[in-house]
């Protein structure tokens, strides 16, 4: 495995991979790696020649008074594990090198990037689009890698990729969850034990939401309202957003399609932000919690159960 730190020693590498006709996938990353990053290498691998991991932590994607300074680091423990999975460069440059003094140029895309997270995390997503442009630049990969857990994040450079004309193909991959259906984030460090007790009702909350939805409630509203008391009940008072969408204008809905809706949410718990999502798009569902290992049958009964009680 090679670490990488400068842009031009990175540009000169995937030009002689590519000259040498090999596929390059890229898993971009913001380090302090789990097992969601893991399961994107992994998928990475299966159709890549050559697997490029970058670990940046971008500091346009945060804006003034979120967490940037105090995002989890561990270089040492990341490069250990991304050598236990076999990658074949890392791409680890420092701020200076990736945003000079006098850097001037961002990619928006409008719209998209005001929805959902974006109204509360003004400028994140011109962030995100900007670095991974540039990141794109660099690595020159042929496809690249992107977890659903951010489903907003995948919607956008999907969208970025497209108006733009990359020549680069945008693979998703579904979310990792814990024991208790929590999805995997660097951000769950924040949580003490007690909090992230707590956080299990994130994916609760969208399971209730999804089996309503599936069993024929049309009534967003409603659906939304249930779903934050199940969260308020929960101890988790401050939702920054339970929202039913569209899965690509991520539009609100008022009224659900069964086949076709986001299911998101975002919520604070201590110092965390939390964010998670159950996605259908014609009719298959994607990111759907397991809770503690049961079968999905006996989940569903529970699920109809606290449905019925949330209902009446
Ligand atoms: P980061 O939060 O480190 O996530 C890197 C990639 O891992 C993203 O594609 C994200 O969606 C995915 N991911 C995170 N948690 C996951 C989980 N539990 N299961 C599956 N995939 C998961 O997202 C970023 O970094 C940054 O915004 C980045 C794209 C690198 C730009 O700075």
């Amino acid at each position: 495995m090679e670490v990488i730190r400068k842009i031009k020693v990175m540009q000169e590498k995937a030009e002689d991979l590519r000259r040498k006709k090999k596929k390059i996938g890229f898993v971009p990353t913001m380090g302090y790696l789990h097992e969601g990053h893991l399961k994107i290498i992994r998928e990475a691998k299966k159709i890549s020649d050559v697997v490029v991991v970058s670990i940046f932590v971008n500091p346009t994607q945060f804006a003034k008074g979120e967490d940037y300074e105090s995002y989890p680091r561990d270089e040492k423990r990341d490069l250990e594990i991304l050598r236990k999975e076999r990658v074949n460069f890392v791409f680890m440059p420092d701020v200076r090198e990736m945003y000079s003094e006098d850097f001037k140029t961002f990619v928006e895309v409008s719209g998209l990037q005001d929805k959902l997270c974006g109204e509360f995390r003004p400028g994140h997503f011109k962030g995100v689009a900007t670095v991974v442009t540039k990141l794109f630049n660099i690595v020159k990969p042929h496809v690249a890698f992107f977890g659903l857990k951010d489903y907003q994040q995948y919607v956008i450079l999907n969208k970025m990729v497209k108006d733009l004309n990359f020549d680069i193909k945008i693979k998703p991959v579904e979310t990792v969850r814990d024991k208790d259906g929590v999805a995997l984030s660097s951000r769950n460090s924040y949580l003490s034990e007690e909090e992230r007790k707590i956080a299990g009702a994130i994916p609760k909350s969208l399971l209730l939401a999804k089996d309503l939805i599936l069993q024929g409630e049309e009534d967003a509203e409603k659906i939304k309202n249930i779903a934050k008391e199940f969260l308020i009940s929960h101890n988790i008072n401050n939702i920054d957003y339970f929202e039913i969408a569209d899965p690509d204008t991520l539009e609100p809905k008022r009224k659900c399609d069964s086949r076709n809706c986001l299911i998101a949410v975002a919520v604070r718990i201590g110092k965390a932000r939390l964010i998670d999502n159950i996605v259908i798009k014609n009719g298959k569902i994607y990111n759907l919690p397991k809770i503690d290992g049961r079968a999905e049958k006996e989940k569903e009964k529970e699920k109809e159960k606290e449905k019925k009680r949330g209902v009446n």
